[in-house]
């Protein structure tokens, strides 16, 4: 039995009174409203707007135990315990027992292997490097964006926010942008043998291998050109890791691979949440066109309605958290989407308000796993805001395209899959 501590302190001697560790209840056996069906993590029409999941979960019950009632995973929905459970990586772990983390996957990884490599990875985005994409990052997001509004109608999604952000990634990467579709296709199709070599899932050969061996045969060839004469941009600098001998070749070409995964539906999915709410609030066109409002705008709208609303990370060991007893072996899911609409943490949660005075949410992560490639969304979903603000007079939804929310994948994200908009430019 694990003990919590809760209890005063008087000068310097140190008064405690233990409390045992409570059970987080079941999702199913709390008295939800009528109108609420009980939070399970993986239901479709939760994942298209949970905020009153969230909201009820934040009252009721901050830690609860939902999905399969044999193996549980556990929620965690407030701002405070999100944020204490994302530090603290020796309770909370990335890698799940029993798996190996291919090599050079970040996300998947713990210390002190994780340490190693993010320190390593992130010399190669030197504020340098950074710098030097700017200008095809603005000249890509005009190009795509002059297209959408000369077409002045058309689905926001499939026409301009994913075919923008796979050509950033693939520009940032050195990939040649004839070839990113068919990657953005094996990073899709990839999903299911990522569950089995990072989530435990069976292997009873249903999950084609295939896509990810393509998709890292190719970028490690885009890293042996770019080791011929590294330049001073990402990859470059990623090659010469490799060419040194800081990183494995392993490492470098997977931590390139998680790069095109991570970076593209996340930034799609913003841009697509700020296009809607623009549709729906066609008043803050205005303040796009102020200097500072495309980046106090995209800060809040990942507050407000950020991509990605779980992480995941798993218990090796007994564990506890904000007085709950969380066990060996855990699945745990901490609810960034919640935390950043938890009244205790954000004043009116409810209500988008850029100039907030409490502008630190956790959009992006929390701990040392934060997003690696913050620095890249912002500054290209900064660049789409900046552009939108200076071309668009008018901005609504066209109904005759349907809005479709996402539904699916690992449930973890949330936003559109597709997004019928009208243009008319200033
Ligand atoms: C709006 C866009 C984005 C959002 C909302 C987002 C969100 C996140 C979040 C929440 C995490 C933490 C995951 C965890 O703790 O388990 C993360 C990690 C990461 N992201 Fe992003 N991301 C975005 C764009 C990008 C881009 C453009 C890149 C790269 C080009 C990128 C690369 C990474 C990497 C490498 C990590 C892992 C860091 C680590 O494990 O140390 N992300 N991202």
């Amino acid at each position: 039995m694990r003990w919590a501590q809760a209890g005063p302190t008087y000068g310097a001697e140190i008064m405690t009174t233990l409390a045992p560790l409570r059970e987080a209840p079941l999702s199913t056996e709390l008295d939800w409203p009528d109108r609420m069906t009980p939070f399970t993590p993986f239901d479709r029409d939760i994942q298209a707007d949970p905020i009153e999941h969230y909201r009820w979960l934040r009252a009721n019950a901050p830690i609860v135990r939902a999905g399969d009632p044999a193996a549980p995973l556990y929620i965690v929905s407030r701002f405070a315990d999100v944020t204490e459970g994302l530090r603290d990586a020796t309770q909370f772990h990335s890698q799940l027992p029993g798996t190996t983390t291919p090599p050079g996957f970040l996300l998947n990884l713990d210390p002190p292997d994780h340490t190693r490599l993010r320190k390593a990875a992130s010399s190669a985005f030197s504020p340098r490097a950074v710098a030097a994409l700017e200008p095809r990052i603005i000249e890509l997001v005009r190009a795509r964006w002059m297209y959408f509004l000369d077409a002045g109608r058309g689905d926001a999604m499939a026409e301009f926010a994913s075919p923008l952000t796979i050509a950033v990634i693939s520009s940032v990467l050195g990939v040649p942008v004839e070839h990113s579709e068919q990657m953005r296709d094996w990073t899709t199709q990839m999903i299911d043998y990522l569950g089995v070599l990072l989530r435990g899932v069976p292997d009873d050969g249903s999950a084609d291998a295939g896509p990810y061996r393509a998709l890292t045969g190719y970028m490690n060839n885009v890293l042996d050109a770019a080791m011929q004469s590294p330049q001073d941009d990402v990859v470059g600098n990623i090659a010469r890791l490799r060419l040194d001998g800081v990183l494995t070749a392993e490492e470098t070409t997977g931590f390139v691979t998680i790069l095109f995964s991570a970076g593209h539906e996340t930034t799609t999915l913003l841009t697509g949440n700020c296009i809607d709410f623009l549709c729906d609030h066609p008043e803050w066109l205005e303040f796009l066109r102020q200097p500072d409002g495309p980046g106090q705008f995209l800060n809040e709208m990942l507050r407000y309605r950020p991509p990605v609303h779980r992480l995941t990370r798993f218990t090796h060991e007994d564990a506890s958290l904000a007085g709950y007893r969380i066990p060996a072996g855990s699945s745990v899911r901490f609810l960034i989407g919640s935390a950043n609409r938890d009244e205790a943490a954000f004043a009116d949660p409810d209500v988008f308000d850029p100039l907030r005075s409490n502008s630190a949410h956790a959009g992006f992560g929390y701990g040392m796993h934060m997003c690696m490639g913050n620095w890249l969304a912002r500054l290209e979903v900064r660049t789409i805001l900046e552009t939108i603000g200076q071309t668009v007079r008018r901005i609504e939804r066209d109904t005759t395209i349907p809005r479709v929310p996402l539904t699916g994948g690992a449930f973890a994200t949330v936003g559109l899959a597709a997004l019928g908009v009208r243009v008319e430019r200033l």
